[in-house]
C-alpha cells in the first residue's frame, strides 16, 4: 500500500518506518496511526524481516495525539468505536520494535515511543507528559508504562506537573537504552535492528514475549512461562544450528525454523 503520513522502507533484514508529518511535529492523527499499524501488519507478514526501527524527524519523534482532531472528541463515538483501539494493535506487534527519538516525544509521542522494546534517543531528545496541561491524562498506556519503565516518583512528578526530561535524565532513570549523536542516530539504530534480525526470528520473538510478560504477571509465573518457551525453543532448527556452528567455530546459518 502507499503510505503519506509513515514511510516504510527495508534496509536488508530491518524495517524502517518514519512519521511522516513534520510540519505538525508529527502529531499523531487517525490517519497516521491507521498507515502505522497497516506498515506493522505488512512487517508482520514479511518473513525477511525481524526487527522494525520507528523514528521521526531531527525536531520531533511526536509531539502527541493530534490536538486539533482531539479538541471536538465526542466521548460516545470514542466509547462506541473505541477511539483508541488501534495503538493496542501497535503494542501487541510480535517482532522487535526500536524507537529511535530525536527532538520531541511529548504525550502519545512518549507513549509510542514507551510501546517499543527499548528506546535509543538521540542528545537532543526530550520526552514528557504534558497531557495535564490540556486538561486530560494520558490515554495510551502512558500512566501505567512509565511507572514501569521510570519508577513511581518520577512517572508521577512528569504526570502532574507535565515537566520535560532532557536525554541524559531519561538515560539515568531507564526510559532510554543509550543516547546517541543525533546525526548517527538513525544508522545506529538500523545497525541495532539489522542485528536483532540477523538472530533467529522465534527466538527473537520468544525473548521479546518473554521479557514483556515480566510487566504482566507474577515473578513466579513469569518464570514459568520463560521456562516454557526456553524448552519450546530445542524444538527448532535454529537451536541445533546454533550450537553446532559455536562448537564448530563458524558463523550460524539461522532459517527462522
Ligand atoms: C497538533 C501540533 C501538535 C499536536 C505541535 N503541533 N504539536 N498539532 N497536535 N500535538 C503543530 C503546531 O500547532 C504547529 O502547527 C506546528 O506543529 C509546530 O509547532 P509549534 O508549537 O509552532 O512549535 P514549537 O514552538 O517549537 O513548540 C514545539 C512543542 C509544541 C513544544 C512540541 O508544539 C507543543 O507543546 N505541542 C503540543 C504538545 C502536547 O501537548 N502533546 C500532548 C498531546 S495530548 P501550525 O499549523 O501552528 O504551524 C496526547 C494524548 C495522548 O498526546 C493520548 C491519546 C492518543
Amino acid at each position: 500500500m502507499a503510505y503519506e503520513q509513515v514511510r516504510l522502507e527495508r534496509r536488508g533484514r530491518a524495517a524502517l518506518i518514519t512519521l511522516n508529518r513534520p510540519k505538525a511535529l508529527n502529531a499523531l492523527s487517525a490517519d497516521l496511526l491507521a498507515e502505522l499499524t497497516e506498515a506493522l501488519d505488512e512487517i508482520a507478514e514479511d518473513e525477511r524481516i525481524g526487527a522494525t526501527v520507528i523514528t521521526g524527524s531531527e525536531r520531533a519523534f511526536a509531539a502527541g495525539a493530534d490536538i486539533k482532531e482531539m479538541v471536538e472528541l465526542d466521548p460516545v463515538a470514542a466509547y462506541r468505536d473505541d477511539f483508541l483501539s488501534g495503538w493496542e494493535r501497535v503494542a501487541a506487534h510480535r517482532k522487535p520494535l526500536v524507537a529511535a527519538v530525536a527532538g520531541y516525544a511529548l504525550g502519545g509521542g512518549c507513549e509510542l515511543a514507551m510501546m517499543c522494546d527499548f528506546i535509543l534517543a538521540a542528545d537532543n531528545a526530550r520526552f514528557g507528559m504534558p497531557e495535564i496541561t490540556l486538561g486530560i491524562i494520558p490515554g495510551i498506556g502512558g500512566t501505567q508504562r512509565l511507572i514501569r519503565s521510570v519508577g513511581k516518583a518520577k512517572a508521577m512528578e512528569m504526570i502532574l506537573t507535565g515537566r520535560t526530561m532532557d536525554a541524559v535524565e531519561a538515560e539515568r532513570c531507564g526510559l532510554v537504552s543509550r543516547i546517541v549523536e543525533a546525526a548517527e542516530l538513525l544508522d545506529e539504530a538500523v545497525r541495532v535492528a539489522q542485528r536483532i534480525a540477523s538472530f533467529s526470528l522465534p527466538a527473537v520473538m520468544a525473548a521479546k514475549e518473554a521479557v514483556g510478560r515480566a510487566n504482566e504477571t507474577t515473578l513466579a509465573e513469569g518464570i514459568r512461562f520463560e521456562r516454557r518457551l526456553f524448552y519450546s525453543l530445542f524444538a527448532t532448527l535454529d537451536q541445533k544450528e546454533g550450537m553446532a556452528a559455536f562448537l564448530e567455530k563458524r558463523e550460524p546459518q539461522f532459517r527462522n525454523r
